[in-house]
């Protein structure tokens, strides 16, 4: 059976806080080590183009947002982690979608009557300051979840109308184009009834823009700590029982906690704990699961380059799959070649061009050898000799299938962490256009 493919994505315009950690992160990165779920988490980083044109927030969000899904546990080889702005058949296939999208369902969208009513209240024409970025949010939204075929889409409750309208724009897509059989999957929206959603400093729900938040990693201990201490609590002394239901402290330790200690917590309230020393052990609490994953964190924000690396290994494996799929949308819309070869020679030209290059050769020893170039033209990984092309070619057959994880063991010592990410994300490269080469063969 093939595995369920569960696809979400975050737009990159804030910094992670506790909730989104609660909320979010933590149960995605733990349904994406179910065997059956073949995950896709993607920076939505077009998206937040369209809320923010703040170019230094929109660059430090992204790096933050990949920093955290990493230190918190996500594996990028079993998942496939993305950046959506690196993935041009996203926008490409966005704009195929765009013109078989009906209008009157966009103006419907709810984002759009949000701001268009709040403009008709304020006397203003009701399009004031409405982009057509945010007019077709939702078609970029659907090219993201139909480009991979995703059957799951967890999201929040203001985002179901989005996977509504993406079926619906994938369904008439098939309809229209697919001559009896279907391009696209139809997806399914997942809301998380069961995650906790939590209060924030003043008991209300935790969010950016209620600014009662808590920082997950930014700011490290201390900002964990002075937030917690900002928490609203009343005005009951030490000593004096405390009621634990619904109380802010208590429900943030419930998100940490087992049952036993959470239990042990309420006992302790309702005992006459006081308010300073609950937060205490709140804190207490909380950096027992957040300070290792706060170092992992740090790592990755002091290394740009090896963020930079694990997202572009997802990019080719996203593209992988994404490119031969679109190569077929193309000839189905009619965006065909005229005729084969030479057009053909010319696209194989072109993506040689910035592809990173395999060479194999023989050397004055008599030996057989190769090596692995970047598309920059640095020598990413020199073999040693073999005594016949055969092995040679069959040596690096056995090195283009390994895994990032199995690279490190086949390069043991050889190369640094940052070389082997390049050198995986590199034949990564090399057969996301093996796949594209073959896709668009096919269809010409
Ligand atoms: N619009 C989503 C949000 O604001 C983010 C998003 C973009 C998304 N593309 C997606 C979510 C595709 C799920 C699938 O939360």
């Amino acid at each position: 059976m093939s595995r369920t493919r569960v696809l979400t994505g975050i737009t990159t315009t804030g910094t992670p806080h506790l909730g989104n950690y609660v909320g979010a992160i933590r149960p995605a990165i733990a349904a994406s080590a179910d065997p059956n779920v073949d995950a896709f988490f993607f920076l939505a980083d077009y998206h937040a183009l369209i809320k923010c044109d703040e170019p230094a927030r929109i660059q430090s969000s992204r790096m933050q947002i990949a920093a955290t899904w990493l230190a918190a546990g996500l594996d990028p080889e079993r998942v496939h982690f993305y950046r959506q702005s690196d993935i041009p058949e996203i926008p490409e296939l966005t704009w195929l979608l765009t013109c078989v999208t009906a209008k009157g369902m966009m103006n419907r969208a709810h984002a759009y009557k949000a701001a268009t009513d709040a403009n008709e209240a304020a006397g203003e024409d009701a399009d004031a300051g409405v982009t057509m970025g945010l007019f077709s949010y939702p078609v970029l939204m659907a090219a993201d979840i139909l480009m991979f075929n995703a059957h799951k889409v967890p999201v929040g409750r203001d985002q179901v109308q989005h996977i509504e309208m993406a079926r619906d724009i994938g369904a008439r897509f098939n309809h229209l184009f697919g001559q009896g059989r279907s391009f696209f999957t139809l997806p399914e929206a997942v809301i998380e009834e069961s995650v906790a959603t939590l209060p924030g400093l003043d008991g209300r729900k935790m969010s950016k823009s209620y600014d009662n938040t808590i920082p997950l990693f930014e700011g490290g201990a201390k900002a964990l700590k002075e937030a917690v201490a900002r928490v609203v609590t009343d005005s009951r002394l030490p000593g004096e029982p405390k009621d634990p239901e619904g109380n802010a402290l208590a429900l943030i330790f419930d998100a940490f906690a087992c049952a036993d200690e959470a239990a042990a917590y309420r006992a302790d309230l309702r005992a006459g704990l006081g308010w300073g020393e609950a937060k205490q052990r709140l804190v207490e609490r909380i950096e027992r699961d957040v300070a290792p994953m706060r170092e992992r964190y740090q790592a990755y924000m002091a290394d740009p380059q090896r963020l930079e690396d694990i997202l572009q290994t997802g990019a080719a494996r996203a593209r992988a799959i994404a490119a031969p799929l679109l190569a077929e949308l193309r000839e189905a819309v009619g965006l065909r070649r005229f005729a084969g070869v030479a057009a053909q020679a010319a696209a194989v030209k072109v993506e040689r061009e910035a592809l990173p290059q395999v060479k194999q050769y023989r050397e004055a020893d008599g030996q057989f050898y190769f090596k692995l170039l970047s598309a920059e033209g640095d020598l990413l990984l020199q073999s040693e000799g073999h005594a016949s092309p055969k092995e040679a070619g069959q040596a690096l057959q056995r090195l283009r299938k390994c895994s990032e994880a199995e690279l490190a063991e086949a390069l043991a010592g050889q190369v640094g962490i940052a070389e082997r990410q390049r050198i995986a994300s590199a034949f990564a490269a090399l057969q996301a256009a093996e796949a594209d080469r073959k896709a668009r063969g096919q269809a010409g």
